[in-house]
């Protein structure tokens, strides 16, 4: 079924209903609280931020063997902790990411089958992608390794990125969304992930790592080209869908 965007039976809008929206507007109008008031629920929230534990912890720093407790010895005041915390976070949001590439890859393959897959989009392209994305996971796995530390434990961040991309995966999942849709969605990953490669490079140059912030600059300029490439995919399926054609979509994907 083709997924276009296109006029259909939508009623969510308030001009669908005049009589019952204007007796919703006065309802909301003549409502009064029961109790408390809108300050109130902000200092229970409060409340609620001052005694919540933090998300996690990362595995404790004794565990680390090799450069990165030779690093931790002599440069006191950095928190090596954070290193990993962010090594870990980009460990999983990588691997996810790679799920994320073979979700959107068979909805792909599903609007190529139908003919409605973008012009401008190169499904090796995505492929490519979706190896890469495999490929840095991997890396960081053996990083990790490498440093004595647990590839397998889920760090403070990497619990966040998970929670916070998780729209996102399930745009690209849901099987009613576009290809176009679920554009978006990616692009908004591969915008975050961008900038946690450069984060960890830069965690890893200051903490005088050069040899792994190498290995970790040459995904990140992997992951520069998949930017560069959804983020055109998505302009060019959104213009394509509203009749708009741009000449340079079919020389992109190439
Ligand atoms: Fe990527």
């Amino acid at each position: 079924m083709e997924k276009t965007v296109h006029m259909g039976k939508n009623l969510t809008g308030i001009a669908m209903s005049p009589l019952q929206s204007q007796q919703m507007i006065a309802g909301a109008e003549n409502a009064t609280p029961t109790g408390g008031s809108e300050y109130a629920l902000h200092e229970v929230g409060k409340d609620y931020i001052e005694e919540a534990m933090p998300v996690g912890s990362v595995p404790l720093p004794g565990t680390l063997q090799g450069a990165l407790k030779a690093i931790k010895d002599k440069l006191t005041g950095q928190h090596t902790e954070m290193l990993l915390n962010k090594m870990g976070e980009r460990l999983a949001f990588e691997r996810s990411g790679s799920r994320v590439y073979e979700c959107f890859i068979t909805k792909c393959e599903a609007a190529a089958a139908h003919g409605t897959l973008p012009d401008s989009l190169s499904l090796d392209r995505a492929r490519q992608f979706w190896q890469e994305e495999t490929r840095h996971f991997a890396m960081l796995r053996d990083v990790m390794t490498a440093l004595g530390a647990d590839p397998t434990a889920q760090t403070p961040d990497a619990d966040v990125a998970a929670v916070a991309s998780m729209g996102c995966m399930k745009v690209i999942q849901d099987p009613r969304t576009s290809v176009t849709q679920s554009l978006e969605a990616l692009l908004t990953l591969e915008m975050t992930d961008n900038t946690g490669w450069e984060v960890l490079i830069r965690l890893a140059r200051e903490m005088t790592m050069d040899e792994i912030a190498n290995r970790f600059q040459r995904a990140q300029e992997e992951e520069n080209v998949h930017l560069a490439a959804v983020r055109a995919w998505y302009q060019d399926a959104v213009m394509a869908e509203a009749g708009i054609k741009t000449p340079g979509a079919g020389a992109r994907a190439h």
